[in-house]
């Protein structure tokens, strides 16, 4: 699919149809990890995907007792997805990178000092690569941020390390309609902001 045809059609998905997403679909959308930027090429980010009913369940499980994934008046979200990506990262991939001697013959033999922690920028970019592709699959995804107590709980339950952050949750799946989430989502209910653009000076 071309970018122009797209990019309309990126939104949060929050409903998916009960049909089943082949395991080479999603390895094209997972393995696009691996054309996202990443800083110094620390490549710190790192998917968990989870397939498998009750795991999948198990995870609904974990976010829905955190008490607001899926209020009773909307579309199930997390339990209709087929696919689960937990998109994670590992902070210690960027001070192991930026410690190696080429950086540090850069930076004057000291690690940076990070103007933004570059290990959640790049979990974004992996993020957005997820999105896009899961589009360019013809299928849908959504995403959610995973709140303190389920992230530890979905830490133990899933073996995740505990020198890996949990940053959000992606669900992937062949879209359905979704108006009880679409009706409450900001984005139907708030004009997208004129100036998030500046050309030139922040001031013009
Ligand atoms: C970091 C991040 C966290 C988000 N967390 C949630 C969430 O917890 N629940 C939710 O329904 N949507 C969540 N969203 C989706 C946003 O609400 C959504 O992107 C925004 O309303 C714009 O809608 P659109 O993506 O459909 O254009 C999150 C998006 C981002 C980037």
């Amino acid at each position: 699919m071309e970018f122009q045809e797209l990019l309309p059609k990126r939104r949060m998905v929050r409903h998916y149809a009960p049909e089943p997403v082949s395991r080479e679909t999603i390895e094209r959308i997972v393995g696009t990890v691996r054309r996202a930027p990443s800083a110094g090429y620390s490549q710190g980010q790192r998917l968990l995907v989870v397939t498998e009913p009750e795991r999948r369940a198990k995870i609904a499980r974990i976010m829905d007792e955190s008490g607001w994934t899926t209020p009773d008046d909307r579309e199930p979200w997390l339990e209709s997805a087929a696919v689960h990506v937990l998109v994670c990262t590992r902070e210690d991939d960027y001070h192991e990178r930026y410690t190696q001697e080429d950086k540090l013959a850069q930076t004057g033999g000291k690690e940076i000092d990070w103007p933004v922690p570059f290990w959640f920028v790049d979990a974004g970019a992996a993020v957005m690569m997820l999105l896009l592709a899961a589009i360019d699959e013809g299928l849908a995804a959504g995403l959610t941020g995973v709140e303190g107590a389920a992230a530890e709980e979905i830490r133990a339950a899933f073996g995740v390390p505990d020198d890996v952050t949990i940053v959000a949750l992606v669900t992937i799946g062949v879209p359905a309609p979704d108006p009880g989430w679409s009706a409450v989502t900001s984005r139907r209910t708030k004009p997208r902001r004129a100036d998030s653009v500046r050309w030139e000076h922040w001031t013009g």
